[in-house]
């Protein structure tokens, strides 16, 4: 769990993301099939959605997370920013 979630953010995102490619492995769409295989596995056991945190100054997963459609839950602060999204 991402400490700081409160608004009922673990009750619409319950699960957790973290994900920590290898230089090699990066822009090769392997972090969005993940978050893919994930999204589904967890619709398939009625979980609702998926939250995570990271590093403030992670502009390149910032990016990462918007382009494939993550939104900024209510607990997140500029210093610890924290993002969500539905289950497929
Ligand atoms: C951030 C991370 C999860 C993204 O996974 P990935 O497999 O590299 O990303 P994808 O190839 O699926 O990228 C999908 C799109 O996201 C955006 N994107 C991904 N990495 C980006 C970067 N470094 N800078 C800007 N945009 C980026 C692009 O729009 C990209 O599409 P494109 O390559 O066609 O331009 C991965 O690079 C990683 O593990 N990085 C190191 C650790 C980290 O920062 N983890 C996240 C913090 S919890």
């Amino acid at each position: 769990m991402v400490r700081g979630l409160r608004h009922g953010e673990l009750t619409t995102h319950p699960a957790h993301l973290h994900i920590d490619l290898l230089p090699v492995l990066q822009r090769r769409g392997l972090g969005s099939r993940l978050i893919d295989t994930l999204r589904a596995a967890l619709a398939e056991r009625d979980v609702p959605g998926v939250h995570l945190g990271y590093a403030a100054e992670n502009v390149a997963a910032r990016k990462f997370y918007d382009r494939y459609g993550f939104t900024e839950l209510p607990s997140s602060t500029p210093t610890s920013p924290l993002l969500g999204i539905a289950s497929s």
